[in-house]
């Protein structure tokens, strides 16, 4: 038996806060209860489970990772190594996707490519009126079946659970519903969320050591020039010349002007348009690919 402040005592000052974090996740209470109670002991097996994540920590393991949770959008999702853990300028495409589904009320269709635990789409239909969240048909397609399984988990935990999540290529494994979508006389356009891998091989290289000993390589690292998945949704696109795609898009700065080239060129209707993050960078494209 230990007291909280003698075990936090034993700790570097840079390791307090997010000790105190891990310990409160192990009581299952507040911060703010650990903070508070520095006089309350813990029993033995509390203090081997805490100083093993404390090991964790201190070889670079994210905090996220030890904790199985992190918040996004103002909600908890669930994270583990088979998901990259959601990044808050991601944030940003749930914004512009609520705006245009308030903006376009016959919008009724999403589809996030690249999905992983799920975060996009579910904080988009979680702040849904429910009238507006039972009309919105919703897939999420990824290549890694172990990421779906986590993003399965997260649409059960907030209750969204119309998201049909399939495994696969960008947008292959929806191909056959896409092009009897587009048969339709009254087919709708559809919101295209896409924050796919866009790391250059030399990038990912520079990468920090934690991201690269425990976030997925697959949701990162993006090929010699880091427009590998862009490039190919890009051309998978093309496919489907009667459905018109709100295309809302997270990409690497450096590859904004090349990728929006690419767009322009392949879409000449499209008009891409490029969307500054907080640090002043051209981190999104919209476009509106049109039939
Ligand atoms: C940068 S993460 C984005 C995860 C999540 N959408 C978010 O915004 O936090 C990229 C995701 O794309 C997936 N991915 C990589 N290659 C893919 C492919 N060819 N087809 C579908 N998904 C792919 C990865 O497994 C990963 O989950």
């Amino acid at each position: 038996m230990i007291a909280i402040k003698e075990l936090l005592r034993e700790l570097k000052s840079d390791e307090v806060r997010e000790a105190e974090i891990l310990l409160a996740h192990l009581l299952k209470k507040d911060h703010s209860f650990v903070v508070s109670h520095g006089e309350k002991t813990i029993d033995n097996a509390t203090k081997r489970r805490f100083d093993n994540f404390i090991k964790r920590r201190r070889v670079g393991e994210p905090l996220a990772y030890l904790l199985g949770y992190h918040p996004f959008y103002g909600l908890t999702f669930t994270v583990n190594r088979h998901v990259l853990i959601p990044r808050p300028e991601s944030e940003w495409l749930v914004e512009k996707s609520i705006e245009i589904l308030r903006r376009h009320r016959d919008i009724t269709m999403i589809v996030d490519v690249g999905t992983g635990g799920g975060c996009l789409i579910i904080s988009i239909l979680k702040n849904q009126t429910p009238a507006k969240k039972r009309q919105i048909i919703a897939y999420g397609t990824d290549i890694s079946s172990t990421a779906l399984i986590v993003a399965k988990r997260n649409a059960k935990l907030h209750n969204v659970t119309q998201i049909k999540f399939l495994h696969g290529d960008l947008l292959k494994p929806l191909e056959p519903k896409l092009m009897a979508y587009g048969l339709r006389l009254t087919a709708q356009p559809i919101i295209l969320l896409a924050n796919l891998p866009y790391l250059t091989t030399d990038d990912y290289r520079r990468a920090s050591p934690s991201v690269k000993k425990f976030e997925p390589k697959n949701a990162l690292a993006a090929g010699q020039d880091g427009l590998k998945y862009y490039r190919r949704l890009v051309k998978q696109l093309s496919k489907f010349i009667n459905i018109e795609f709100r295309c809302i898009w997270e990409i690497d700065p450096c590859h904004s002007q090349k990728l929006k080239k690419l767009v322009q060129k392949t879409f000449p209707k499209s008009r891409p348009q490029l969307y500054k993050d907080y640090n002043n960078l051209d981190r999104y494209l919209t476009a509106t690919i049109t039939p």
